[in-house]
């Protein structure tokens, strides 16, 4: 097989209107897992459309395995990707398996051929049970899984996934990544997220976005030993008086009752910190500390919360 990628060069896309939503997006995605991850509105899903030649660039060139996605072969270049928007427009009243008959029917395959593929993605998704289920009683989980299953029918090198885990409770979410993990060895997988906790756990690269550009990329590990590699212990005390010093290092306080400090080793620097209120006088009443994350990267690049 002939290595394969995303290449995305200098993209940007005006919406009517003259919004600019995307200013100049490049980068490349080989096999594994790259994130987009920004704050609602800084572009992803305006990016993600691009890529999967659903929603026409302003300017900028997207290639997928070696083909032009808005050029001569954008044909070719769009077999290639299977897109899981955030809320597929999926026919209620139809169950799972019709619906994903009728999406095959629409890209060309005969009744049998499509009915194939649809009973083999069902599968590959767990949903095999529940075909025969109109799709407007399934859960938000099965419903994401249908999604997923709709996207890879197909059998597409790359996968787009736009906020695959957002809007599922704790337990459909993690059944859903599973499955993501599952499907996405050996292809190349491009998703959105507004949420850290998520990027970091299922990216081999982290591409941060921010007002419609990418202000830094890179595997998470490096992202925070770059941006923001020291754990913090926040302490919660007495409001009022000036935190101490601790080894030379100010905490840094609103003087609400709320000290943090960066410290390079958070095990030797917990009890100094302790003995330090103590002899100032001032009660703790609880101590945690927080190792960096890429929540902690995003406000360190630009200066905002990530998800506020
Ligand atoms: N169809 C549209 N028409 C006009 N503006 C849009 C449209 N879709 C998105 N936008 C605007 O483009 C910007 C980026 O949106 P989007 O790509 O959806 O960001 P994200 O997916 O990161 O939340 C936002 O300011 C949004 O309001
Ligand atoms: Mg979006």
């Amino acid at each position: 097989m002939s290595e394969c990628s995303v290449v995305v060069e200098d993209l940007w896309k005006e919406y009517p209107g003259g919004i600019v939503a995307v200013r100049g997006v490049s980068f490349e995605a080989g096999r594994g897992f790259t994130s987009l991850m920004g704050p609602n509105g800084s572009g992803k899903t305006t990016t993600l459309s691009m890529v999967a030649g659903a929603l026409k660039p302003s300017r900028g060139r997207i290639v997928v395995c070696g083909l032009d996605v808005w050029g001569r072969e954008g044909v070719r270049a769009r077999r290639l990707i299977g897109f899981a928007p955030q809320d597929m427009p999926f026919k209620e009243k139809l169950s799972g398996m019709e619906n994903l008959v009728w999406i095959g029917m629409i890209r060309g395959l005969g009744y049998v051929d499509a009915k194939r593929q649809a009973r083999r993605a069902l599968e590959l998704v767990g949903l095999e049970a529940h075909g025969n289920r109109r799709v407007v009683t399934y859960s938000g989980g099965m419903r994401r899984r249908l999604t997923i299953a709709a996207c890879v029918m197909h059998e597409p090198e790359v996968l787009l996934l736009d906020e695959p885990g957002s809007g599922l409770d704790p337990r459909a979410r993690e059944e859903v990544w599973g499955l993501i993990e599952s499907l996405g060895r050996g292809r190349i997988i491009v998703y959105s997220t507004h949420i850290s906790q998520e990027a970091e756990r299922h990216s081999d690269r982290v591409l941060i976005f921010h007002s419609g550009g990418i202000v830094a990329g890179g595997p998470p590990r490096m992202l925070i030993e770059r941006y923001a590699p020291m754990p913090r212990i926040i302490v919660y005390h007495d409001p009022g008086g000036a935190p101490p010093m601790v080894d030379g290092l100010p905490g840094y306080s609103r003087g609400d009752g709320v000290t943090y400090y960066e410290v390079e080793e958070a095990s030797s620097a917990l009890p100094k910190i302790i003995e330090a209120f103590l002899r100032a006088g001032i009660q703790v009443h609880k101590v945690e500390v927080k190792r960096p994350g890429l929540e902690e990267v995003y406000f360190r690049v630009t200066g905002a919360r990530l998800e506020a």
